[in-house]
């Protein structure tokens, strides 16, 4: 039988952060909705526990980006590296990789990016990837953490244009949010298997695409 290659794509600490992440963010986009709109849906009861779930999820995805965030500065010290485009990659590979998610994918023709541990993310993911971790989690985190304490921290609150901009704000990005999940799921889908992406968030390992085999060692 032949054997395959894997790479080790995904340590550890990112798993355990991904997956609480995710669970938290799930959490917060549902309980948000019944928030926003309280006379339409009523899935946690009142809107009491609406909001004390919100909060509490809140908490456990500031934590976990805690962790995201100190493990790849400090320990992995590779955030700059995995998350940052370079040059090469906004002049042509954003193009090159929405092409084939838009139009090669369907002609059967290879990703022109190859995953290695130091380059995991395509010109795409990594503009993407940027964006949501390193602008959009931490405006949300303090939009979130500032309206939790409103009668405390009103005084900052009015230097930051009032409470209706900070929930406009609030909302907005969690907009975002609830569009990307979507895109980032189904995009998630698109390896050379379905679950081809999905394996290395579980135990780490990646199968290498048999045309790029011969560049990994075996496992
Ligand atoms: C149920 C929800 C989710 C599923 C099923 C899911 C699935 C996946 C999969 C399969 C990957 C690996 C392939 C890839 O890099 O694209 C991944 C990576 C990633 N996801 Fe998600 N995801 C979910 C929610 C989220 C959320 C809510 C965020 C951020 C707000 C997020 C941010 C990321 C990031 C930054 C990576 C790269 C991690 C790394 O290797 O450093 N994901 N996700």
């Amino acid at each position: 039988m032949e054997e395959k290659d894997y790479i080790y794509l995904t340590p550890m600490p990112v798993r355990i952060w991904h997956w609480l992440n995710a669970l938290g963010i799930v959490t917060l986009c549902i309980t948000g909705i019944q928030i926003r709109f309280p006379d339409y849906v009523n899935i946690f009861g009142t809107y009491k526990s609406a909001i004390s779930l919100h909060n509490t999820a809140g908490i456990v995805v500031s934590i976990s980006y805690a962790l995201w965030f100190c493990y790849y500065l400090f320990v992995a010290k590779s955030l700059f590296r995995l998350y940052i485009p370079n040059l090469e990659d906004i002049k042509s590979g954003i193009i090159r990789q929405a092409l084939f998610y838009f139009f090669f994918y369907f002609l059967g023709r290879p990703n022109p990016h190859h995953t290695t541990p130091d380059c995991k993310f395509n010109p795409m993911q990594k503009a993407a990837y940027l964006v949501i971790m390193l602008v959009l989690i931490p405006l949300i985190v303090v939009t979130g953490y500032l309206l939790m304490n409103v009668d405390l921290l009103r005084p900052t609150i009015m230097v930051l244009g009032g409470i209706k901009l900070l929930v406009s704000a609030h909302y907005l990005i969690a907009c975002a949010f609830f569009a990307f999940l979507f895109v980032h799921i189904y995009l998630a889908t698109l390896g050379h298997t379905p679950f081809a992406h999905f394996k290395p968030m579980w135990h780490g390992w990646e199968e290498v695409e048999e045309h790029h085999s011969e560049e990994h060692g075996h496992h």
